[in-house]
């Protein structure tokens, strides 16, 4: 028994050196994700609204997806998935366009991934999921479905294009 009967914090150095590494990556964690959030403005898809993937292909606005110019540089698309198709599967937009998407599906879950953005979520029938994005540099970004849906997954894609000129 020690003479010394205050109590203190004994660690072992090499104990206590896992307990300041395990701190450090929470940290690190911790200030990953506010700076893929804040800073990047990576988002997690919201779940809009709910609709019946039965019938949401024959309902406004679904039933004509597609591109919804707002004015101002800001668009708004609806986008529907099914096997083994986007619809669009092309999308053309002004340099500096602010694009939200809206998306379904009519059949299995699929996925949406938008090279270079920060869209990249998962498409559940019945479920809506939104994301917004600008588009500030011209170019063509693929899109693609990320979750296996059946035989001819990866023939399922689509192309978003920023064309120069300012938005109308
Ligand atoms: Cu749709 Cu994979």
């Amino acid at each position: 028994m020690p003479d010394d009967e205050t109590p203190s914090f004994h660690a072992d150095p090499y104990e206590r050196n896992w307990i300041v590494f395990s701190v450090v990556l929470l940290v690190a964690f911790a200030a990953t994700v506010a700076l893929a959030g804040f800073a990047l403005g990576f988002q997690v898809p919201g779940d809009e609204t709910r609709v019946d993937p039965r019938t949401v292909a024959d309902s406004p606005p679904w039933s004509e997806p597609g591109l919804r110019d707002l004015g101002n540089g800001e668009y708004e698309v609806y986008m529907l998935a099914q096997q083994y198709l986007f619809q669009p599967r092309e999308i053309r937009v002004p340099v500096g366009s602010t694009v939200t998407f809206y998306v379904t599906s009519v059949d299995v879950q699929h996925g949406l991934k938008l090279q270079d953005t920060n869209i990249n979520m998962q498409i559940v029938p019945g479920q809506v999921s939104k994301l917004t994005a600008e588009f500030d540099e011209v170019g063509e970004y693929p899109y693609i479905c990320h979750e296996y849906c059946g035989i001819a997954h990866a023939a399922m894609f689509g192309t978003l294009i920023v064309e120069p000129g300012g938005s109308s």
